[in-house]
């Protein structure tokens, strides 16, 4: 737990303020609310990540001392001031890292060292978090790089993903939120899987339509299903093999989890829900008549196959462990939640 003087004050965004700000000049005031942190013109910053919401940054010193406490590195993610339900993002963000940092992060789960960052500050002045630093590249970007070798071991880590989500959702009501393979970093040497970027971008993405028997496994499985189709589209004559291996690392997810769940009929209703949930997803990529629109509805065919062939696959296959070399099943049983988050 943070102690009082630990947290950050949380105020309204100041717009004009905040335009005229470099992100560093947001991040240091995001780091200034830490207790403990110190000397600020020898912070360094590197960009971890730009994506929709935002940017992530990580501070060190050029003196090699620890930026706070004993830690040499912190991350600080800036959300924009324009992008929709932004306050919204920025504390589900801070509350969701923080229930899988408690639950999850220093567990060994599946063979694998699991790491989820620990949110130290979030500041809706300056739209932001910080939060501590954990290892790895992200699990999209490892697969485009690997070779055969080590992309097996990259996907080994399906078990392991599958079983550190179980564990959350069987405790938790609650979304992972943007569950994807960009938000899941894996480090090879030392044989870890970090969780990062949860939280719900926007709050359609709950579904309400969809049946929730299910919920929030339903939701955050079907858009890691959703999200891989489409981006194994986008690489797909370019990097086939990759493409293959995106699909192939959720399908193995997939099964890990759905083969946890007894007795068959609840497997069959959980898939029969993901299945609703992607369609959703499906359904919302925009259908104009021009160029994008045709790239749009193409992808909408395309992927929906894509997914039907996963699901169908794991519905057929879901009764038996996964054949794949040096890993096993989660042996773990569990029932059918309800409720939401
Ligand atoms: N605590 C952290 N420790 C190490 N790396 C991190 C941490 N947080 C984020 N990163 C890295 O920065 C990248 C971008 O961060 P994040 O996923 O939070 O934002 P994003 O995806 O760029 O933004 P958006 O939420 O808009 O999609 C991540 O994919 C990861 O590689
Ligand atoms: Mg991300």
């Amino acid at each position: 737990m943070l102690s009082a003087t630990e947290q950050a004050v949380t105020r309204s965004p100041d717009n004009r303020s905040l335009a005229s700000a470099s992100p560093q000049e947001r991040a240091l005031g995001i780091l200034r609310q830490l207790h403990g942190f110190r000397d600020c013109e020898l912070v360094q910053w590197r960009v971890l990540g730009t994506g929709g919401q935002g940017q992530t940054l990580s501070a060190s010193r050029t003196d090699g001392t620890p930026v706070w406490k004993d830690h040499h590195q912190i991350a600080v993610k800036l959300f924009d001031s324009d992008s929709p339900e932004v306050d919204f993002a920025i504390g589900r963000q801070f509350e969701t890292l923080r229930i899988l940092h408690a639950m999850l992060d220093g567990r060994f789960i599946e063979g694998w060292n699991v790491r989820v960052p620990r949110p130290l500050s979030q500041c809706n002045s300056t739209l932001g978090l910080a939060m501590t630093i954990v290892p790895g590249d992200c699990l999209h970007g490892q697969l485009l790089r690997a070779d055969r070798r080590s992309a097996e071991h990259i996907m080994s880590s399906y078990g392991s993903i599958a079983e550190s989500l179980r564990r959350y959702w069987e405790n938790n009501q609650r979304m992972y939120g943007d569950l994807q393979l960009e938000n899941i970093l894996c480090d090879l040497e030392s044989q870890t899987i970090s969780l990062v970027d949860p939280g719900i971008p926007c709050t359609i993405w709950k579904w309400e339509e969809a049946p929730n028997e299910w919920y929030p496994a339903s939701r955050d499985l079907s858009y890691l299903l959703f999200d891989a189709a489409a981006r194994s589209l986008k690489i797909f004559l370019t990097n086939p093999g990759t493409a293959r291996r995106l699909n192939q690392l959720t399908e193995r997810i997939l099964h890990s989890f759905v083969s946890t769940v007894n007795p068959r009929s609840a497997r069959l209703a959980l898939l029969d829900e993901i299945r609703t949930c992607t369609q959703l997803h499906i359904a919302q990529l925009t259908s104009q008549r021009d160029v994008r629109g045709l790239w749009c509805s193409w992808v909408r065919r395309t992927a929906s196959r894509s997914i039907e062939g996963t699901l169908r696959r794991v519905r057929e296959q879901s009764d038996q462990p996964l054949e794949f070399p040096d890993h096993g099943v989660a042996n773990g049983v569990i029932q059918s939640q309800g409720g939401r988050t």
